[in-house]
């Protein structure tokens, strides 16, 4: 009864080892960004099948939360109690996971969690955890990747007094950019069909989305705005940049304001993972543009990177009275330590005839029923990520946690800007080690995955069990 994943390919005949991307065509930015309403933590949400413009071809039919791609931006405060009805009115199963939230594992939407057509479910929890940027979307095994480039996907952003008080850029001055890329049709409907190399590498599209605009422009004034930035796309890594090669400030990483704001010229983000970042556009002149752009890169596997390209405008239009200092210190951040054990997650790719089972975390693949670690409730833990003898990236994900990055050896042996705060998902090129600490607070089952969601769906995912 259940629609068939990606797993479902006809052949394996089609592959070479190298997928390519697809290339992004050059153009004009001449739509207005479209910016998600906001709604609280107290409404309802319905998955259902919606139009929206993405390209030339105008209105077509997508999934979204709301009537359109994507859903709505969901605004609470720390400490706040949420209570969101949620409505399957699709005719296939789905569920929702808050990617980032630390909340019990019955209402995390683990694969197991489905919510059958017509039918609905309460979320019902605490948020508990300081600041940041979360998202939420569906969360079954073999369909994620399918439903999130159908449209379901939006940004749960929590508040706080202390970040209040940092007194950043609000209201029009900050702005959510859900960055995804997108194959479409030639009638302009999207399609999600990944082949076998397409398995391997992730399903890449030539056509990039932000907020669900193609080719979007934001008019801005001469001052400094607030991006919460959502890589959204289900494999395609982003290098940002700007066109007129300013620095701009990292101030947030997936789940929390940093310590300090980190000056970057360029911040890579996996699928999954959020930057808050500040652009300074007072020393721009008014009339111009600038470009938020994706700068080549390598060392991300094949597929990944091999080309620069324009993904929005930002279009200066008016000179605005500054108002804002960039302070010195942002949300000071306490190390965890005193970790109990370190557990190995070793991840391989190895091409098989069968159709699903490439991609294993310590040589297995996803099995909803078998629980493959155990922690105990209240432990603090280092879980190492190895990739060294890898050739793709792997955005791997924790559900039921924030944990801070300890170390990365092989490929880059750094510790990035965005690493420096809170996270749930943390990049590991081909080659690279990344060792990461958390305290597992909510009891349950949950999953540990490749946020790659072609590489999710193919089962690199493995259940762990706190108790
Ligand atoms: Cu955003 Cu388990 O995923
Ligand atoms: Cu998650
Ligand atoms: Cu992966």
């Amino acid at each position: 009864a259940f629609a068939a994943g990606p797993s479902l390919l006809t052949s394996c005949m089609d592959h070479g080892m190298n997928g390519e991307a697809p290339t992004i065509k050059d153009g004009e930015f001449k739509t207005a960004l479209k910016i998600p309403v906001t709604i609280n933590a107290t409404s309802s949400l319905s998955a259902q099948v919606g139009r929206d413009t993405l390209a030339a071809a105008g209105e077509v039919a997508v999934l979204g939360y709301g009537g359109g791609l994507l859903g709505p931006t969901i605004r609470v405060q720390k400490n706040q109690n949420v209570n969101l009805n949620f409505t399957n009115e699709l005719t296939e199963h789905t569920n929702i996971h808050w990617h980032g939230l630390v909340i019990p594992a019955a209402m995390d939407g683990h694969p197991d969690h489905m919510v059958m057509p017509n039918k609905s479910f309460n979320f019902q929890f605490a948020v508990n955890q300081q600041a940041g940027t979360n998202w939420y979307h569906p969360h079954l095994h073999g369909l994620t990747g399918k439903q999130v480039t159908e449209g379901l996907a939006g940004l749960f952003i929590i508040e706080s007094d202390e970040e209040k008080a940092l007194n950043l850029p609000s209201g029009v001055h900050e702005i959510p950019l859900i960055i995804q890329d997108k194959r479409l049709n030639a009638n302009g409907t999207i399609k999600y069909n990944p082949a076998m190399t397409e398995v391997m590498t992730g399903f890449m599209g030539d056509t990039i989305l932000v907020n669900g605009t193609h080719k979007p422009f934001l008019e801005v004034g001469t001052r400094f705005y607030r991006f919460r930035v959502l890589n959204g796309s289900t494999a395609r890594i982003y290098n940002l940049a700007l066109s007129n090669g300013a620095d701009f400030y990292v101030i947030g990483s997936d789940g929390g304001i940093l310590p300090q704001p980190e000056r970057v010229k360029t911040l890579m983000l996996g699928s999954g993972e959020r930057a808050d970042i500040l652009i300074d556009f007072s020393d721009v002149a008014v009339g111009k543009m600038v470009y938020l752009m994706n700068e080549e890169f390598s060392g991300m596997g094949d597929a990944q990177g091999k080309q620069t390209y324009k993904i929005m405008s930002f279009d200066v239009n008016r000179s605005e009275n500054e108002d804002f200092m960039l302070p010195a210190s942002l949300i000071p951040f306490t190390k965890l330590s005193g970790a109990s054990q370190t557990r190995p997650f070793k991840l391989t790719m190895s091409m098989g005839h069968s159709k699903a089972g490439m991609h294993k975390i310590n040589g297995k693949v996803f099995d909803a029923a078998r629980i493959d670690q155990s922690v105990s409730f209240g432990a603090t833990e280092i879980w190492e990520f190895d990739n060294s003898t890898g050739d793709e990236a792997h955005p791997m994900h924790v559900h039921g946690v924030q944990f801070q990055v300890v170390a990365r050896t092989g490929g880059r042996n750094t510790i990035l800007p965005q690493e420096k705060g809170w996270k749930d998902t943390v990049l590991l090129a081909p080659k690279e080690k990344v060792q990461v600490i958390m305290k597992f607070e909510q009891k349950g089952k949950f999953v540990v995955h490749c946020h790659n969601l072609e590489h999710e769906d193919d089962g690199m995912m493995l259940n762990f069990e706190v108790v």
